[in-house]
This record gives C-alpha cells, structure tokens and sequence, in this order.
C-alpha cells in the first residue's frame, strides 16, 4: 500500500476552529498532501498563517485533525491513522516512536534541565544514570553551559530554552521527528551543530518533518519541500454549516 521506506503519509489534512463566541469557523490548513520516509527530512514551507504549525500539531494529536488521514507506519510495521487512533495509542506512540520540538518549551519551574532533557529515554525504558549521561553529552553538543544542567530552564534566554527543547527532542532517536522553526533563536555556530544532528538522524533512519525560518535552511537539509497554500473552508465543512 505504500512504499516500504514511507513512514508518515498525510492525505487531504484540513483543520478547522469553531470560535463559539463569535459563531464563525477560523481554517487553519486545508488540503494537506505529503509524504515522509524514513531517512529523509520533508521541509513544510508557505507563508505565516498557512497552517504549517497546525499540520505539526495534527500529526502529534496537540490538534483533533478536522478531515483527512495520517497513516503512520510504526517500528513493528503496522500502519494506523493517527487522526482516528485513541488517546492510548497517541501517548504510546509519543513514547516510544514521535518526537516534537515545538517553537516553545513548557516546562515546570521546579525540573532540572538535565532530567528534562534525560526524560524521553527514561520514558523508553533507559536506566536513569545512563539516561542522565546521554542528556549531558547532548546538552553539552547543543552548548548549553554545564552550570546550567542543573537547575530549572524557567529563568533561561529564549535561545537557551529552545536549545534545551531540541536536546530533549534529539536524544531518543525517534521513528518519527517533527520540528517548528527549532533554529528560530539560535546563533549561526548553534545552528550549524543543529543541522548536523538532523544529518545524524537521517543516517539512522529517523524521518523528520521540519518547518524552518530561513529558505537556506531548507536548501540544506530538505529531502523534498511541501507548499502550504493559504488555508480555505473545505466543501464538506460549508456543507455542515449549511
Ligand atoms: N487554536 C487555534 N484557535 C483558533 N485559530 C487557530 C488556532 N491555531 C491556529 N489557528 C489559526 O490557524 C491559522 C494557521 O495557523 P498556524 O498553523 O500557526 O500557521 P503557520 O504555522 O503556517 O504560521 C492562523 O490563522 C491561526 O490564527
Ligand atoms: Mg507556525
């Protein structure tokens, strides 16, 4: 049914917020086609507005996906759309197999960055202090002062936090990595090293779908580049308002 190296194919994707307030339906990506494989990274581009986040949040179920279909093909080979698959299954798969660097890190004021970072693998079964080993090595590569492992990434600089949410999504080698804007706030020599470490990853066959700031970014690293035209109400949406 797909190509044996596909691991994610979104079809016809759409999104749609109804603002109860207002009684209106806000589109926020409409028409959706893409493929990732393994090994590869697929580059989202179009402009803001175009729904580029909403199709990342869609995939990682942050988002109800509205229409459509995300087949996912997992590590055992079975194939599920992620757009129908229950809560269950998404939290398993966002343990073991899906990664997400989003624009921002959430974290609580009170977590260690080292355990932040060191939490994917912990989640998959790692021993701790090797986990914690592995986390230090990343955040060391990403050039996060060691002064800074310790304590809590609240009080950080944006281009620290965001450093500190690619480490976290980098570590566990995920099947499936997706990535909004990561090198946004990063300094030329950090984002050098980020590209590098995408490099690393499609060399172990981690697929990746990236949405990146700089058009040159996307000359580097893309594999194949999706266009997002701005977003419209799907025929099946205005049906149901009618
Ligand atoms: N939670 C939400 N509620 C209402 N509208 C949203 C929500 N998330 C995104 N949108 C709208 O969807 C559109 C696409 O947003 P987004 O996916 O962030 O685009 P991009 O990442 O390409 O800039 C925007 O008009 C945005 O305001
Ligand atoms: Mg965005």
């Amino acid at each position: 049914m797909m190509n044996p190296k596909t691991v994610l194919r979104v079809e016809d994707f759409a999104k749609q917020f109804f603002i109860h307030e207002q009684q209106k339906v806000i589109p926020s990506s409409s028409n959706v086609n893409l493929t990732v494989e393994s090994g590869c990274l697929t580059a989202l581009v179009g402009p803001t507005g175009s729904g580029k986040s909403s199709v990342l949040k869609g995939i990682y179920r942050s988002y109800l996906p509205s229409e459509g279909s995300i087949f996912f093909t997992t590590s055992l080979g079975d194939t599920l759309d992620l757009a129908k698959a229950d809560e269950h299954q998404i939290l398993d798969l966002r343990r073991n197999e899906i990664s997400f660097v989003t624009q921002f890190l959430h974290c609580l004021p009170r977590q260690k960055t080292e355990d932040i970072v060191a939490q994917p693998l912990i989640s998959r079964g790692v021993k701790p202090s090797a986990a914690i080993e592995k986390a230090r090595q990343t955040l060391d590569a990403l050039n996060i002062p060691e002064r800074l492992w310790g304590i809590s990434p609240a009080t950080f600089s944006g281009g620290e936090k965001q450093r500190v949410n690619l480490a976290r999504g980098l570590i566990a080698k995920p099947r499936l990595l997706l990535l909004d804007e990561p090198t946004a706030s990063l300094d030329p020599v950090t984002t050098n090293r980020v590209l590098e470490m995408i490099e690393a990853l499609k060399h172990e066959n981690t697929a990746i779908l990236a949405i990146f700031h700089h058009m040159e970014l996307v000359e580097r690293v893309a594999d194949q580049v999706v266009t997002l035209e701005p977003p419209v109400l799907t025929e099946s949406i205005l049906e149901n308002i009618a």
